[in-house]
């Protein structure tokens, strides 16, 4: 049986840094679903899909063939067989992801894979809905957070250093967005399950919220 370590939370909680950090610690592959439903609204971007119309979103996402491969420890996401990691992290595609999410069939389509990642191996997932939906049986269940604030000035940091100027209220505000609209979706809406422990990373270090981790998984 594998071991399963799900961290659900908010858009730029930290989930990702996080969850590849423990992955690495404990030996364990690190799956991160955003990036699955980032390469699914990346597809229907590249197709014209208009994203609030449902059934065009279904009849579009039965063409996107996705898949995971790991390169060197790192997880590649793979759409019709081409390595997409470096298109699906711009906020047009992140904003997308949270609109076509909502669409039955594309969760769906993802969920399965999801699964049977975690089936045949141990794994750090992180998403919105893992503990809820995708691995109702987690061995460790974590809900990552942080305020609003903290999450935008974190972006906002990441975005920076990489030269890209941005807007710091801008971000707060598609944070905020993309909070509402992933926590009352009507399928697997983003929510801390019962048996999940909170954590609230606001003024602890990566580090910190590491060893926090861990020593739930003793
Ligand atoms: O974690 P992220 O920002 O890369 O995720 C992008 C979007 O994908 C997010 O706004 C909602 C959606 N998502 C989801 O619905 N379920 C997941 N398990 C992961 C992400």
């Amino acid at each position: 049986m594998s071991y399963q370590i799900a961290i659900d939370g908010p858009a730029g909680a930290g989930k990702s840094t996080i969850a590849r950090k423990i992955a690495k610690i404990k030996e364990f592959i690190y799956v991160d679903t955003g990036a699955m439903y980032r390469a699914m609204a990346y597809f229907l971007l590249s197709s014209h899909v208009d994203p609030k119309d449902a059934q065009a979103v279904e009849a579009e996402c039965v063409k996107a063939d996705i898949t995971i491969v790991y390169m060197d420890g790192e997880q590649v996401v793979l759409l019709n067989g081409e390595n997409v990691n470096s298109v699906i992290r711009s906020e047009e595609v992140g904003n997308m992801a949270s609109v076509t999410s909502q669409n039955p069939k594309v969760r769906e389509r993802l969920t399965v894979l999801q699964k049977e990642l975690a089936s045949k191996n141990n794994v750090v997932m992180d998403g919105r809905d893992i503990g809820t939906c995708v691995l109702p049986g987690a061995d460790v269940k974590v809900y990552l957070t942080a305020s609003a604030k903290v999450r935008a000035k974190r972006r906002w940091d990441e975005l920076t250093a990489k030269g890209i100027s941005c807007d710091i209220t801008q971000i707060e505000e598609d944070i905020v967005r993309r909070d509402q609209q992933d926590m009352n979706r009507e399928i697997a809406p983003l929510k801390q399950a019962e048996d999940a422990v909170l954590i609230d990373s606001s003024f602890m270090t990566i580090d910190e919220v590491v060893q926090a981790i861990l020593d739930l998984c003793k």
